[in-house]
């Protein structure tokens, strides 16, 4: 009797350990932008090459279109671990205290997705991901999306026409400054109350790459978009350190071929996903689509330079300097 209690004890034993080896170690992976957008795809296939790797061990689950949080709030939840992971835009780590990542919001800073690779791709953008660390957090890729443009409901064919508007802006003080810089009123919001803001004229317009634009539908609700590329968003892919640093080594190591992966799909796509978009927007004729002259947006580029000087010391003039090196930007030859 005492036998068979014991090898009955030892099987419920070995049934649960064997239930719970299986497991999966679930990632909450949440964003804020549409699916189909380069963030969102690639959110997609990080999940999936994270599962085919890790053979099932891991499981990504994804929220899309602010499903989970809105943008200030999913950076709490990392913190907090309620979330794994996130690909939170550039823009919106100052408020973190991370002010250095604002130096990607400076004004035409990249003339191209070569420029900015330089600095993503290279030890200045290791450099600002390694800034997260003191806050709990691991940086873990930089993903590209596009260069934004301005839109309203009045045509902008020069910094004039944005005077005295209320422009939507992410959470950068360098944004703000660039909004000003044009006479426009910065209205910082959250992605997802973009589109009710410009459907209720809370705000006139607002600023974004096309791929965001065309998904949220923004431009059902702006008449005018010309297409001033004046600065670069994109994502850096962040992790809860403790979870990270607590997984089992080669599940790690494979997460980490698997976000390499993803990082090549994201920079792959990004360009070509902006472009479907702008063709979507000027399909719809919903919208305007304005290419502005080489001198019109000479014209942009002399009334933002000021904003480098201005806000060099918010992300530290070494760093700054650092990029313009890079890229070879210098604003004080507009
Ligand atoms: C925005 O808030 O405009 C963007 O950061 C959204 C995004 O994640 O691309």
């Amino acid at each position: 009797m005492k036998l068979r209690t014991l090898i009955a004890g030892l099987a419920a034993v070995t049934f649960s350990v064997a239930a719970f080896a299986q497991q999966p170690i679930v990632i909450k992976f949440s964003h804020v932008v549409a699916v189909d957008t380069p963030k969102g795809k690639a959110a997609e296939f990080f999940a999936k090459k994270a599962a085919d790797l890790t053979k099932g061990k891991v499981k990504v689950e994804v929220y899309a279109n602010s499903a989970l949080y809105k943008d200030k709030e999913e950076m709490e939840a990392l913190q907090l671990g309620a979330v794994q992971m996130l690909a939170p835009s550039l823009a919106k780590f100052g408020p973190l205290g991370a002010k250095e990542f604002e130096v990607f919001d400076f004004p035409f800073i990249f003339d191209d997705y070569n420029d900015l690779h330089k600095v993503t791709q290279g030890p200045v953008g290791q450099s600002i991901l390694k800034k997260l660390d003191a806050k709990g957090i691991v940086g873990l890729s930089y993903w590209d999306n596009g260069f934004k443009s301005f839109s309203a409901n009045t045509p902008i064919k020069t910094p004039a026409d944005l005077k005295g508007k209320k422009l939507r802006i992410q959470s950068s003080k360098v944004l703000e400054e660039q909004i000003r810089s044009v006479g426009a009123l910065p209205q910082v919001m959250a992605f997802s109350e973009v589109y009710q803001a410009l459907q209720t004229g809370v705000v006139d317009g607002t600023e974004n790459p096309i791929s965001n634009l065309y998904t949220q539908k923004m431009h059902e609700v702006q008449k005018h978009l010309t297409l001033t590329e004046h600065g670069y968003l994109g994502y850096a892919v962040i992790v809860n350190k403790k979870f990270w640093e607590g997984l089992p080594a080669d599940v790690r190591g494979q997460l980490e071929t698997a976000m390499k992966e993803s990082t090549a799909f994201a920079n792959k796509i990004a360009k070509e996903e902006n472009e479907g978009a702008l063709d979507g927007v000027k399909k719809s004729g919903k919208t305007t689509v304005y290419a502005p002259t080489k001198d019109e947006r000479m014209a942009f580029k002399k009334a933002m330079a000021p904003v480098h000087a201005k806000m060099a010391d918010r992300v530290g003039k070494d760093l700054l300097q650092s990029i313009y090196k890079e890229t070879g930007f210098d604003p004080n030859t507009l």
